[in-house]
């Protein structure tokens, strides 16, 4: 089969580079606009970090996996086409800040509708979309078939549930793989056909059809359960730091109820990535669409909550500083959006330094993988920032994590990076300012330990933990 997955970003990248390594008999190209991004790819500094990636693409690029800016040539000879393009959240006119921008999704399928000039195309909507997308991009290519009969499409919905860090373990191993599709003669063939490339390497009862809409619904489902979860033990934090219950130890009692089960119960300073808040928005979004109010009501209070977890744990870091961090050197260890990533899309760490430079704050940021010019990015996107004078003068990017910490006021952990774990905080605190302040936004590090050695340490979803109540 020959594939084709028009955009080399996140998803398009690590999925067709593992499907190129489990279906050697097939040719994927994968293409994209973005020249650079074109040119990283098919060179030894992959435009993306993603553990296990340099690996698969090194051993099909070349062979059947193909990067190329060339998208009419990949279309036209392609039986399978991927769009696995970019769905921000609109920034501008009806759903402003909810609805998914389906700008990209449709010059995409522009781009197919215009390069195809004969033969039947199987379409996959990869990226996440809005329910009753597929039908748009039916739509636009329905119209290039009515001016000549010689083409047909059939359009899939085949949402993608890989995890930034684990993307390559996600890929192999999945736990399912949906394929939604027009319930017709035409669209269990389109269905099959999909399901033939996976079956390389996923067992036949993992793959789940249904119909198109099921599918979509059933991508911003999953993702808006696993942010509810998220959610719902961050505002059990907020009592718990009230009470003197411990968040771990309670996420841990409720988490060994097998109905409800281990995963994606630790409080932290706020969930991050590009899907998250997106999906979750894009269900209130189509819920009001529907007249469904109670509804979207419902699921906005998921994102309403992060927003006040990062606002909550920021406050908390104003507070213990003796209500002022003007001009005092605080550390952020942390910038992506979660541990082996460099994405910082809407990660915590954006809004926590924000609101600190708005106190006034002198930031120095470390991130392992984070390039520098992408925080400067960041902190003076027009969302985010109405003083990039101010980003330039308070703003400190740090490559070393002992230099980052020297003479500052507190450390702050907003990214749950293993090596923070590994470092000598003997030697931190010696170089830091006393009192020597550290706060924890991920529950990574040894509170009882780090207190030991003088700092004061406080923790999302734990009372302000001192060495006289008991906490260490
Ligand atoms: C998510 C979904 O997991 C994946 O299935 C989907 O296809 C894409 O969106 P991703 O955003 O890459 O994946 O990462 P994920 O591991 O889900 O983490 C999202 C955010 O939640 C991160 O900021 C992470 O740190 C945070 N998180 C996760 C928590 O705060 N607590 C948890 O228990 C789990
Ligand atoms: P995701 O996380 O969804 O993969 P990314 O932003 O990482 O999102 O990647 C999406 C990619 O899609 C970008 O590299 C972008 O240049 C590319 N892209 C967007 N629209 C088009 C298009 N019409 N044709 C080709 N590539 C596109």
């Amino acid at each position: 089969m020959k594939i084709c997955c028009i955009g080399a970003g996140y998803v398009g990248g690590p999925t067709c580079a593992v499907m190129a390594l489990k279906c050697p008999d097939s040719t994927v190209t994968i293409v994209d606009l973005n020249e650079a991004r074109i040119a990283a790819w098919n060179s030894d500094e992959l435009p993306i970090y993603e553990p296990g990636l340099y690996e698969v693409v090194e051993q099909v690029r070349g062979r059947n996996l193909f990067f190329s800016t060339n998208i009419t040539k990949a279309i036209t000879e392609a039986d399978l086409i991927f769009i696995s393009v970019n769905t921000p959240t609109k920034t501008f006119g009806v759903g402003k800040g909810r609805a998914a921008d389906l700008k990209y999704v449709e010059s995409a399928a522009r781009s197919i509708g215009a390069a195809v000039k004969q033969g039947h195309k199987v379409i996959v909507e990869k990226s996440t979309v809005p329910v009753k997308a597929a039908e748009s991009i039916s739509k636009i290519l329905k119209a290039t078939s009515a001016l000549n009969p010689s083409v047909s499409f059939q359009v899939l919905s085949n949402p993608e549930f890989l995890a930034e860090g684990t993307a390559i373990k996600d890929l192999l191993y999945p736990d399912r793989v949906l394929i939604g599709g027009e319930q017709s003669a035409d669209g269990f063939a389109a269905i099959a056909k999909l399901s033939s490339l996976y079956e390389s390497w996923v067992p036949g009862e993992k793959i789940i059809t249904m119909n198109t809409w099921s599918s979509e619904l059933s991508k911003l489902a999953a993702n808006a359960f696993l942010a509810q979860r998220i959610s719902s033990i961050n505002a059990i934090s907020a009592v718990c730091e009230e009470t003197g219950a411990n968040v771990e130890e309670v996420a841990n009692a409720v988490g060994t109820d097998k109905r409800i089960g281990p995963y994606f119960l630790k409080a932290s300073v706020g969930f991050g990535g590009s899907c998250f808040q997106k999906d979750v928005l894009n269900l209130v979004y189509l819920c009001e669409c529907l007249n469904l109010p109670e509804v979207a009501q419902y699921w906005q209070q998921v994102v309403d909550l992060n927003e006040y977890q990062r606002k909550r744990f920021a406050n908390r870091i104003v507070e213990a500083l003796f209500n002022t961090v003007t001009n005092k050197k605080i550390t952020i260890l942390g910038f992506s959006f979660k541990k082996d990533t460099m994405d910082t899309r809407e990660s915590s760490s954006i809004f926590i330094a924000k609101y600190l430079m708005e106190e006034g704050a002198s930031l120095t940021i470390y991130d392992p993988k984070v390039p520098a010019k992408q925080m400067y990015s960041d902190l003076k996107h027009p969302a985010v920032c109405e003083d990039e004078e101010a980003v330039d003068r308070l703003l400190t990017i740090s490559h070393d994590p002992y230099e980052a910490t020297k003479n500052a006021h507190a450390i702050v952990v907003c990214t749950e990076w293993d090596e923070f774990k590994t470092y000598d905080y003997e030697r931190i605190y010696k170089s830091m300012q006393k009192p020597a302040f550290l706060f924890d936004g991920r529950l990574l590090l040894d509170h009882s330990k780090l207190q030991r050695i003088g700092f004061q340490v406080q923790a999302v979803g734990k009372k302000l933990i001192t060495l006289e109540n008991g906490y260490h």
